[in-house]
């Protein structure tokens, strides 16, 4: 009987090992579990997500495109990662993402199937520094309400179904890095306020949407790294993005029809692609060009330039399709100049 009883014992104390202690020793925070269960749930229960078995730690390492603050070791979800989903149906962003309260990195990228709008609650997030949502269905507007958020440095929504006009409060964005919104079907002028981003602000790409209209001279006020409108039709002075004392490394530019004069504008040294290529830019091209250290990507083909090539420098590492069709464009690599 006694030694029944002690089986029993031992018995219960090996269920009791096997049950609860994973749950005590569980980082995971209850409400953080609950909100990605939900999202799983929201999103169909992709078999990609089948790494988030309920009977375990969600701050584990093992579910997929999860990760929890060690540092503080309060193990909230900070990064939610969601990449290449299997959804079976268009189904729209999970509602459920903004009850994961301390998210700092938000990633969805390469879900055709995730559709329908950003929705406005995502200014929940009130910890969020970088949203990704690129190669997705989502389409409507851009919300204005991403200002709210003031937390964020980097907004990519490249390559998505979006459109309407450049949100034009994500100026006020204090610690803002860059927007990158390029391949989606945006309409609109760029905003006069974008003049007043902070001083980290460095990266503005809007390529291949159909922005229209002038750049406001008031953006010369920005030192850009990198500056990408290609391929919109927006039109006149474009010269506000160059300067001398910026330390700009990218203007790409091409496909528009920007009219202004290349010879006046000031180059940054840093200065290492430079694409105006399909635009009506005139002028002589600066002779400044050939002090550039970096130039790696160079193109000014089918302008109205005139006058001669400035010879040296890495110039002549561009083969003639770097210049063809411009207005009177000539020396190496094109045809002599005539004397
Ligand atoms: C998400 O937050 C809302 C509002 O606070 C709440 O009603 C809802 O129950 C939460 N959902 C989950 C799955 O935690
Ligand atoms: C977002 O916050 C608002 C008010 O702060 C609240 O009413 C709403 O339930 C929240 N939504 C989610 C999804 O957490
Ligand atoms: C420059 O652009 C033209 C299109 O205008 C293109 O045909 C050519 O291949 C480009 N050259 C280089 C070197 O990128």
């Amino acid at each position: 009987m006694q030694h029944f009883s002690s089986c029993i014992l031992l018995l219960l104390l090996i269920l009791t090992t096997h049950h609860f202690i994973p749950s005590l020793s569980e980082k995971c925070n209850p409400h953080d579990k609950k909100a990605l269960l939900q999202i799983r749930k929201e999103l169909g229960n992709p078999t990609k997500l089948s790494s988030w078995n309920p009977k375990t730690d969600c701050c584990n390492g093992k579910w997929l495109g999860v990760v929890c603050d060690t540092d503080t070791q309060t193990y909230r979800v900070t990064n939610l990662g969601l990449d290449e989903l299997d959804l079976v149906k268009p189904l729209p962003i999970p509602p459920s993402i903004p009850n994961l309260s301390f998210l700092s990195f938000l990633t969805l990228t390469r879900t055709p199937n995730l559709v329908g709008p950003i929705p406005p609650s995502i200014a929940n997030l009130t910890k969020l520094m970088y949203l990704y949502i690129t190669q997705t269905g989502v389409s409507g507007e851009i919300p204005n309400i991403l200002s709210q958020i003031k937390t964020l440095l980097t907004i990519d929504l490249t390559n998505n179904k979006l459109t309407g006009p450049l949100p034009a409060s994500l100026s006020s964005l204090p610690k803002l890095i860059g927007i990158s919104f390029d391949g989606n079907q945006l309409t609109g002028t760029i905003p006069e306020s974008y003049s007043s981003f902070p001083k980290s602000f460095t990266v503005l790409t809007l390529s291949k949407n159909r922005l229209s209209g002038k750049i406001p001279a008031s953006l010369t006020k920005l030192n850009l790294a990198f500056v990408d409108l290609e391929q919109n039709a927006l039109e006149g002075d474009a010269s506000v993005f160059f300067g001398s004392k910026k330390s700009t490394q990218k203007i790409l530019l091409g496909k528009n029809s920007f009219a202004f004069d290349i010879g006046k504008v000031g180059l940054s040294k840093d200065l290492n692609a430079l694409d105006l290529k399909n635009n009506k830019i005139y002028g002589t091209l600066p002779v400044g060009l050939t002090k550039l250290k970096f130039l790696r990507k160079f193109n000014v083909s089918n302008n109205n330039l005139c006058g001669e090539i400035p010879q040296g420098g890495k110039l002549q590492r561009f083969d003639e399709s770097s210049y063809a069709h411009n207005k009177c464009l000539c020396g190496s690599p094109l045809e002599g100049c005539k004397a």
